[in-house]
C-alpha cells in the first residue's frame, strides 16, 4: 500500500487568524452594502463557513460546483459547471469565494461568466494563492496566503476526496 505523508504549510491557528484579518479588511471595504458570497464548491466549504461567521447577517450565501481536477493531482484544463447558483447576481455585489486559485483557470472562467450576469461589483476571496503556478497573475482582491507549487490538502482541499476534514493545510507527500 502507497502511504500518504502529510507536512504542515499553514496550522489551524495561522489559518483562523489571517481569516479574522480578511473579515475584518472584506467588513470595511463593502461598509453598509449587502453582497452575496458565492461560494465554489466542494473545497471553499470550510473557508467559507469560517469566513461567514464573521461577516455582517446581511450576506447572502450561494454555491456553485465548477470541477477541473477530478481524481487528478494537476488540471485538466477542463472547467465544468456542475451545479449552478439558486439565485439570480443582477445588481448584486458579488464576492467568489475560492479556497485556492491554482493555475487560475477556474477562477478566469468564474470572472468571465458572472461577469456577463451583471453584478453590481465582482471580486474574490481566496484563502490560498499559488503564484508559481499560473502563467499571468490571477485577479485575486482578497488573498489569506501565497504558497508555493505544491500539491496541498486540508481545510477543504482533498485529495480523491480525502482530508477535506483536516483543520490546517499540509503539502501531501506520496511515499
Ligand atoms: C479546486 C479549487 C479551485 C480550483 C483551482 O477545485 O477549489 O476551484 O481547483 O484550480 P485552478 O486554479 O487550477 O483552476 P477542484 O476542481 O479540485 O474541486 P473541489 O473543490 O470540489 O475539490
Amino acid at each position: 500500500m502507497i502511504a500518504d505523508r502529510v507536512d504542515i504549510l499553514l496550522s489551524a491557528d495561522a489559518i483562523q487568524q489571517r481569516i479574522d484579518q480578511l473579515a475584518a479588511e472584506i467588513r470595511t471595504d463593502y461598509g453598509d452594502n449587502p453582497f452575496l458570497m458565492v461560494v465554489v464548491l466542494k473545497g471553499s466549504f470550510i473557508f467559507a463557513a469560517d469566513l461567514a461567521r464573521r461577516l455582517p447577517e446581511s450576506t447572502q450565501i450561494d454555491f456553485v460546483q465548477v470541477s477541473s481536477y477530478a481524481d487528478q493531482k494537476s488540471s485538466s484544463g477542463v472547467v465544468q459547471i456542475r451545479k449552478d447558483l439558486d439565485i439570480t447576481v443582477e445588481g448584486k455585489h458579488v464576492l467568489i469565494v475560492e479556497d485556492i486559485v491554482d493555475t487560475g483557470l477556474t477562477l478566469g472562467h468564474l470572472r468571465e461568466l458572472f461577469a456577463t450576469r451583471k453584478p453590481a461589483s465582482l471580486r474574490v476571496v481566496a484563502l490560498l494563492n499559488k503564484p508559481d503556478a499560473q502563467a499571468k497573475p490571477a485577479e485575486i482582491e482578497y488573498v489569506g496566503f501565497q504558497i508555493p507549487n505544491e500539491f496541498v490538502v486540508g481545510y477543504g482541499l482533498d485529495y480523491a476526496e480525502r482530508y477535506r476534514n483536516l483543520p490546517f493545510v499540509a503539502v501531501l507527500r506520496s511515499e
